[in-house]
């Protein structure tokens, strides 16, 4: 097999050792690779006609990183069997900068991660200015933290501060900011790269590290300073404010850094090694490697397409310019695709069109859009109240008032235009899609296409399928997703389908958490330090109590329990009559004034306080355990069939827990034999709404997760 790593010797005593991993567009640091360098680069180092290295790539990219997959094969396990498994190349890259030869990364291209670490082990690094390369450590957005020596390197070179920066945010950067920062000797056009790589050889005078030198110190702010005392304390709590611990990597990262700094270089890659044989192994990393890498970038890909010949889409209609419909517009016009919006009159589609200008107005003074890509993006979309301005469409749209006659309306007027077997998607919170089906004669072709809010920024995708939806009219769907860069989830027809229905058990287990008396502050509280992005109180004021009452009304209709209150209605409609809509008067749950939101103190009157106040575990249990209960309900009546669907649905759609990777990993964190006992003291305190489901009751039955 050819290897990943070759290298060829020039007759002045410079080595190139190129990376170049056999059928793969990149290279990453797996198993194999990562032994072929270290092979080539051990010979290399020993060979007395070699004067100095060049390690370079002959991909468009350096190295990318590490091999993710890899990384999960390290879940739950101990840290003394993971060690050999990871100290190989830690090990080499000390052995490497220690030999007493110079070696230079020749940055072609992006370098990410691992592929980043290689280069901070090299004595120097030049970069090209390659258009769109990428530089950094990310691995803290994927739970992880620099585990080849990048906490100790870093700031040894560019100092502390830009070192945190660069590991606690994880945002890549750009060649010349990391010339800015003292990560690289120099950029060049990139035919000049290797002469540059050499220039820097034949210019060493001392081939140790910075950090090996004697006399060295650390630039930057000092780690013994009052002032390191002081920027550490703040940067401890600002993470700890900002994960409520849930995440153990950026904690982890600070620890590296400030003990590590202290330490000669051996003793502080030793501690590094300590954080990560805890952090990779554990559920919080791996759980978040699953999701927001394989999962998400499963669901962008689309694997779950059936196999049917590709829709282009180059015109869009869409029906209804308000909130969603407007940012449907937007990112379908971002990404190339001319938008047909269609109001109800002249004058809306005027208001319309005026509100998305200048929310894109607003973008640019923010610096997030350029001058050329609004024109551009401007020149793409329509708005008018014309029906006939659809002709020429391949895919509708709908998202008009979630109302089943003006949908039904809507949806004809635009079929009469584009006929019926046009790939026809409606934007429905909760209308079932089999009945909105029924306004079409092709209901083979429709199909639930559930946008989040605000759209530009919440990038899941919620596609449901009715009863009829045909798997070709699936796939076109999910090439529309790709068009608009999406991440699709697919889940089958039922009430709430499955985000509305999941999000819904947590705002009411809030409401009913306050009925009990729990303090109404700890219920948000605890909410929050469970990793939740705000508590059931706060969000229920932030969508409108009218609104959510007129939504479980409708619930109940259609259950046909019309009339029939339940006990969170019963909450709602106190505060309402009381005059508090939510946010959007001021009064909700929360009074809101300027000094921000505050909790109001009428609710004590309402729902006095009971005299034990459970403890915050309970409280989060009751919490959290009910979305998981009705994802596994969901699993129960088929409108899930995978525990990564429900994963990625509830990260992206409602902001689950992120630090668990969702929710069916939660359960999962707990264990489904420990969930199951803990839900069946819940039916016997709370309610029967914690009786276990029986996709839970076999799981533990079988004493497996969700993934197992
Ligand atoms: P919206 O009230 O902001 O916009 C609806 C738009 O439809 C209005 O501009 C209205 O003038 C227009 N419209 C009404 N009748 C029409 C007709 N016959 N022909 C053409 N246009 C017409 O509502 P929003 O929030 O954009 O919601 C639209 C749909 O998306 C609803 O079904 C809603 O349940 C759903 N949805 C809303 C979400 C949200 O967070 N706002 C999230 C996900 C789905």
């Amino acid at each position: 097999m050819s290897k990943a790593v070759r290298f060829e010797v020039s007759d002045d005593g410079i080595a190139t050792v190129t990376w170049d991993a056999p059928d793969a567009k990149v290279n990453v640091l797996s198993g194999q690779a990562k032994a072929d360098f270290i092979a080539a680069m051990t010979g290399l180092l020993a060979d007395d006609a070699v004067r100095g290295i060049i390690v370079t790539s002959a991909k468009d990219t350096f190295i990318a990183g590490a091999d993710l997959t890899f990384i999960q094969s390290l879940r739950g396990k101990p840290a003394d069997e993971i060690a050999p498994l990871l100290s190989p190349l830690r090990d080499f890259l000390r052995k490497m900068e220690t030999a007493g030869k110079p070696v230079v990364a020749a940055l072609n291209g992006t370098a990410l991660g691992g592929g980043l670490e290689v280069a901070l082990a090299c004595r120097y690094r030049v970069a090209a200015d390659t258009p769109g390369a990428q530089f950094g450590l990310p691995e803290v957005t994927l739970g992880l933290l620099p585990g080849a020596g990048g906490t100790q390197r870093l700031p040894r070179l560019v100092g502390i501060k830009p070192a945190l920066e660069v590991m606690l945010k994880g945002k890549p950067f750009d060649a010349a900011a990391g010339k800015a920062m003292g990560l690289f000797s120099d950029v060049v056009p990139a035919d000049t790269l290797m002469d540059a790589a050499r220039a820097l050889i034949d210019g060493c005078d001392d081939p140790a590290q910075p950090w090996d030198q004697k006399g060295f110190v650390l630039p930057g702010m000092d780690v013994e300073s009052r002032e390191a005392q002081g920027f550490f304390q703040m940067e401890s709590a600002k993470q700890h404010a900002q994960t409520r611990g849930n995440f153990p990597a950026p904690i982890a990262i600070l620890s590296c850094v400030y003990e590590g700094c202290r330490a000669p270089m051996d003793v502080a890659l030793r501690i590094e090694f300590a954080n990560v044989l805890e952090v990779f192994p554990g559920a919080v990393a791996q759980n978040t490697v699953r999701t927001f890498f394989f999962s998400q970038n499963a669901a962008r890909k689309a694997d779950m397409r059936p196999d049917a010949p590709a829709l282009s889409i180059d015109k869009l209609g869409i029906l209804g310019g308000g909130t969603m419909g407007a940012g449907i517009a937007e990112v379908a016009a971002k990404g190339g695709i001319n938008a047909i919006v269609i109001e109800r009159d002249e004058d809306s589609a005027k208001a319309a069109f005026d509100r998305l200008k200048a929310g894109l107005e607003k973008n640019i003074a923010r610096g997030f859009l350029t001058e050329a890509k609004r024109d551009e993006m401007l020149a793409r979309m329509t708005f008018t109240s014309d029906f006939a301005a659809l002709k020429g469409v391949q895919a509708v749209i709908e998202a008009v008032f979630e109302d089943r006659d003006v949908k039904r309306e809507a949806t004809k007027k635009a079929l009469a235009v584009t006929g019926d077997d046009i790939l026809f998607g409606t934007n429905t919170s909760k209308i079932p899609i089999t009945q909105l089906a029924e306004n079409t004669t092709r209901p083979d072709r429709f199909i639930g296409m559930h946008f989040f809010s605000p759209v530009p920024r919440m990038p899941l995708l919620e596609i449901i399928r009715g009863a009829e939806t045909s798997d070709e009219t699936l796939a076109h769907a999910l090439d529309l997703s790709k068009l608009l860069k999406r991440v699709p989830i697919v889940v089958n027809d039922g009430p709430g389908f499955f985000t509305s229905r999941c999000v819904s058990t947590f705002v009411n287990e809030g409401m009913l958490l306050l009925r009990d008396g729990v303090k109404p502050a700890a219920i948000d509280n605890v909410s929050v330090m469970s990793g939740m992005p705000a508590g059931p109180l706060m969000l229920a004021d932030g969508i409108g109590l009218d609104l959510m009452l007129a939504v479980r009304k409708q619930e109940q209709a259609d259950r046909g329990l019309d009339g029939q209150m339940t006990p969170p209605m019963e909450v709602l409609s106190k505060l309402i009559e009381a005059g508090r809509l939510g946010r959007k008067n001021g009064k909700g749950f929360y009074e809101y004034t300027d000094e921000g939101p505050r909790l109001w103190s009428g609710l004590a009157e309402f729902w006095p306080l009971a005299d034990d106040q459970p403890d915050a575990g309970y409280i989060a249990r009751r919490l959290l355990h009910i979305q998981g209960i009705e994802a596994a309900r969901c699993f129960d009546e088929g409108v899930i069939d995978a525990p990564q669907t429900a994963d990625l649905g509830s990260v992206l759609g409602w902001s689950f827990a992120k630090h668990t990777g969702g929710v069916c990993s939660y359960v999962d964190m707990i264990g489904s034999r420990q969930f199951l006992a803990e839900c069946e003291e819940l039916a016997a305190s709370a309610g029967d709404r914690y009786a276990p489901p029986a996709y839970l009751r076999s799981m533990a039955a079988e004493n497996r997760g969700f993934y197992e």
